[in-house]
């Protein structure tokens, strides 16, 4: 059985170095009698933050970032690349997260090329997918998750597949307190579960993780995840609490043991 994924998204939070050790020693609070079995949890920091949440993320929880560079190094100003999160101890990291993306920030090309590059460093891509409100109106929201996951994965060899993790974030659904109708994440997981099927054949496409994404908070986790057979999800806001984080794990080590 699959274990469930937390993924905790901090965005462009906390806001100083204190705040992020009260967070921190809040986690280990929430955490202090052990993660529940079957959760595999992780948290995004921000990069000026993740040696500080590696040194203090309570045991067994996972570090994150929220973007990396393709470049092993060189003449990027600005860019982190993925020899030096893992040098930082990031086994996990955010690729193509909607926030990136928007206002083409980010394009569908430059999220393979993240992707092969953080696997080629050890490290496990979840690359974020999901449509537009303009689209889901024009009816295109499929094709978008095709395209989307198509070269997210572009570089991706059938062998390191369920190395990546995909999130289905519709991008109204992210930062808005609206979230889709359970009937509308189960026809997205078919999509993405037929698009990855395609790619890398049944046996490898049913041992890829695929989490939703938006607005997603403790009382909406059996329409969000459960209900709709995610394999766990990745939250943004609700993250921010400490308690909401322990809260939810639980939830999904509850649900886990009755699989
Ligand atoms: P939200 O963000 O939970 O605040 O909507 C989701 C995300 O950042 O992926």
């Amino acid at each position: 059985m699959r274990p469930f994924h937390f993924v905790g998204n901090l965005k462009m939070n906390p806001i100083s170095s204190a705040a992020a050790d009260r967070y921190l020693s809040g986690l280990r609070e929430g955490f202090a009698e052990g993660l529940p079995e079957g959760v595999s949890v992780s948290v995004a920091a921000p990069f000026i933050y993740l040696e500080r949440f590696a040194e203090g993320l309570p045991e067994g929880v996972s570090l994150a970032a929220q973007d990396v560079f393709w470049e092993r190094e060189g003449s990027y100003t600005g860019e982190v690349s993925p020899a030096m999160l893992h040098d930082a101890s990031v086994t996990l990291v955010l690729i193509g997260h909607s926030e990136r993306r928007n206002v083409g920030r980010e394009t569908d090309g430059e999220t393979g090329k993240k992707v092969s590059a953080a696997l080629s460093a050890g490290l496990r891509p979840i690359l974020c997918i999901g449509e537009t409100a303009e689209e889901r109106d024009a009816g295109t929201e499929s094709d978008v998750l095709d395209r989307q996951l198509s070269a997210g994965m572009e570089g991706v060899v059938a062998t390191d597949a369920d190395k990546v993790i995909i999130a289905y974030e519709p991008r109204w659904a992210i930062g808005t307190d609206r979230t889709p109708s359970l009937g509308e994440i189960l026809e997205a997981r078919v999509v993405i579960r037929r698009s990855l099927v395609e790619r890398f054949g049944p046996e490898t496409a049913e041992r890829i993780p695929v989490l939703y994404g938006g607005s997603v908070k403790a009382s909406l986790l059996g329409e969000t995840c459960f209900g709709a057979d995610m394999d766990g999800v990745l939250v943004g806001r609700e993250s921010l609490y400490p308690r909401e984080v322990a809260n939810m794990v639980r939830m999904l080590g509850e649900k886990a043991a009755g699989r």
